[in-house]
C-alpha cells in the first residue's frame, strides 16, 4: 500500500530512504545553536556521505541551510544544473585547466597556492571576479597555507583585481577524536593570528570559518561568520567522544530515556533491501564463498540482493546483523559482491520479498553506523559514505 508520503518501493530490490522530518530536526537544532546570523553550509560532498547529493540539497535548503559546501568542481556543476542557485564552496583542488568553469559558475574556491591565484585572476573578470576562501593551516598538515606562504599569496592578491577574498578557513584535526579538546584550541589560536595577518595585509574577508559539526556542536566561538555542517546534519555523532562531550556540556536532568541517550539528532538514512529468497538447508551445510560458516542446526536461510559492491562491508561476513520482521538476523557467511545471507530460523514467516533494514530502524530495533563502524573498525563516515550511488534514494515522510 501507497500514498502521498509512502512511496511505492516495490520494483526495487535495495533502496535508502531519507527521512524528511528527520533531516529537518537536525537541522532545526544547528539552526538553534548557530543563530540566524550565522551562515549554516551543508556540507554534501561525497554523494552528501552516501545520502543522495540532489535529494540532500534539496532538503537542505527547504529546511533552512544557506550554501553547500563540496569536495569537487563536478559536484558543484551538478548541483548547478540541478538548478541550485545558492552559494557553493569547492573546498578540494580545482585542476587549473577548470578554473574558468568554476568562475563561470560563480562558486567559490578554496585557495591555498600561488599558481592557483594567478590561473584564478587570468580567467576572472571585474565583472565576475572569483570568489576565493583561502584554506589557513592550523595543524592538520594536510590542505592549507600559513606564515611566508600565505604572505606571498596575499602579495600576489593585492594586485589581482579581479580575485575577491571573500573568505578564510581553517579544519580541525582531531576535535572528534577526543573529549580534551587542547588541541582544538591551539588551532583557533593559531587561525586567529592568520587571520590578523590577512587584516594586517589589508583584506577584510566577510567569511571567516572553522566549525565542522563537532566544532558547531561544543565550541560557539568557532560559529564566526560561516560554519560547514557535514555529517551531523544527517542525524550521525561525528564520534562517540562527542556525543559524550556534548552531553557533558548539556547534562539530561532526571532518568535518560534511550530517545534523551541518543541527544538531539536523529538518523535520516535507513537502507532498505529485500529477501530474494528463503529455504531450509541442513544442518552442518556449508554457506557462501571460502566455506567460512557451518550450521550447527537445521537453518532458515534467506538471502539478500546486497553485498560489498553496494557499500555493505565484508568486513560484516559472519558479525553483522539485519533487521527482519522488527528483529535481529545474524548474517552468515562471507559476504559477496552482490548478494548476503542471513539466518532467519528463529523469526517466524519470513517471505520472499520481505523488507529487511540493513542499517536504520525497523521497529523497536536500530542499526546505527557508529554500531556498524565499530564492528567493522571504522569511523561512521565511511559506513554511510560508500554505499554505492547506484541504490535509489527516496525522501519519505
Ligand atoms: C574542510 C571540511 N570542512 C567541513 C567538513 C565537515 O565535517 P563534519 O562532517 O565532521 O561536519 C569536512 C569533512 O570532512 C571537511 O573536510
Amino acid at each position: 500500500m501507497t500514498d502521498a508520503t509512502t512511496p511505492d518501493t516495490s520494483g526495487l530490490n535495495s533502496w535508502i530512504e531519507i527521512s524528511d522530518s528527520a533531516y529537518a530536526t537536525n537541522l532545526d537544532f544547528f539552526r538553534g545553536l548557530v543563530g540566524d546570523t550565522v551562515e549554516l553550509s551543508a556540507v554534501v560532498k561525497s554523494n552528501a556521505y552516501g545520502h543522495g547529493l540532489r535529494e540532500i540539497a534539496d532538503l537542505a535548503i527547504r529546511h533552512g541551510a544557506d550554501s553547500f559546501c563540496v569536495h569537487g568542481l563536478e559536484e558543484a556543476l551538478e548541483l548547478r544544473e540541478a538548478g541550485f542557485e545558492q552559494d557553493i564552496l569547492v573546498m578540494g583542488h580545482v585542476p587549473l585547466a577548470r578554473v574558468v568553469a568554476a568562475v563561470d559558475h560563480d562558486l567559490r574556491v578554496v585557495l591555498y597556492s600561488l599558481e592557483s591565484a594567478r590561473r584564478l585572476a587570468e580567467v576572472a573578470t571585474e565583472d565576475r571576479p572569483a570568489r576565493v576562501h583561502l584554506k589557513i593551516e592550523t595543524g592538520t598538515h594536510r590542505q592549507g597555507v600559513d606564515g611566508d606562504e600565505l604572505g606571498m599569496i596575499l602579495e600576489y592578491l593585492k594586485s589581482a583585481s579581479t580575485v575577491r577574498v571573500e573568505g578564510v578557513y581553517t579544519h580541525f584535526a582531531n576535535i572528534e577524536d577526543t573529549t580534551d579538546h587542547r588541541y582544538a584550541r591551539t588551532q583557533v589560536a593559531r587561525f586567529r593570528k592568520a587571520l590578523q595577518q590577512i587584516e594586517e595585509a589589508g583584506f577584510r574577508p566577510d567569511k571567516r570559518h572553522a566549525a565542522c559539526s563537532a566544532a558547531v556542536a561544543l565550541f560557539p566561538e568557532t560559529h564566526l561568520e560561516m560554519v560547514r555542517l557535514g555529517i551531523s546534519q544527517y542525524g550521525i555523532w561525528s564520534s562517540k567522544e562527542t556525543r559524550v562531550s556534548f552531553h557533558n556540556l548539556h547534562p539530561i536532568a532526571g532518568p535518560e530515556t534511550a530517545a534523551q541517550a541518543d541527544g538531539p539528532l536523529r538518523p535520516v538514512m535507513t537502507w532498505k533491501a529485500r529477501i530474494s529468497q528463503v529455504k531450509w538447508i541442513p544442518a552442518d551445510a556449508f554457506v557462501g564463498y571460502g566455506c567460512t560458516h557451518q550450521t550447527t542446526r537445521r537453518t532458515r536461510l534467506a538471502v539478500l540482493p546486497t553485498g560489498y559492491a553496494d557499500g555493505y562491508d565484508r568486513k560484516l561476513s559472519n558479525t553483522g546483523h539485519v533487521l527482519v520482521h522488527g528483529r535481529r538476523a545474524p548474517v552468515l557467511g562471507r559476504i559477496c559482491m552482490n548478494l548476503t545471507m542471513i539466518d532467519v530460523t528463529d523469526i517466524p514467516d519470513v517471505r520472499v520479498e520481505d523488507e529487511v533494514v540493513l542499517l536504520g530502524r525497523q521497529g523497536e530495533k536500530e542499526i546505527t553506523a557508529e554500531q556498524m563502524a565499530s564492528v567493522v573498525g571504522t569511523i561512521p563516515y565511511e559506513i554511510v559514505a560508500r554505499i554505492a550511488p547506484h541504490i535509489p534514494r527516496i525522501v519519505v515522510d
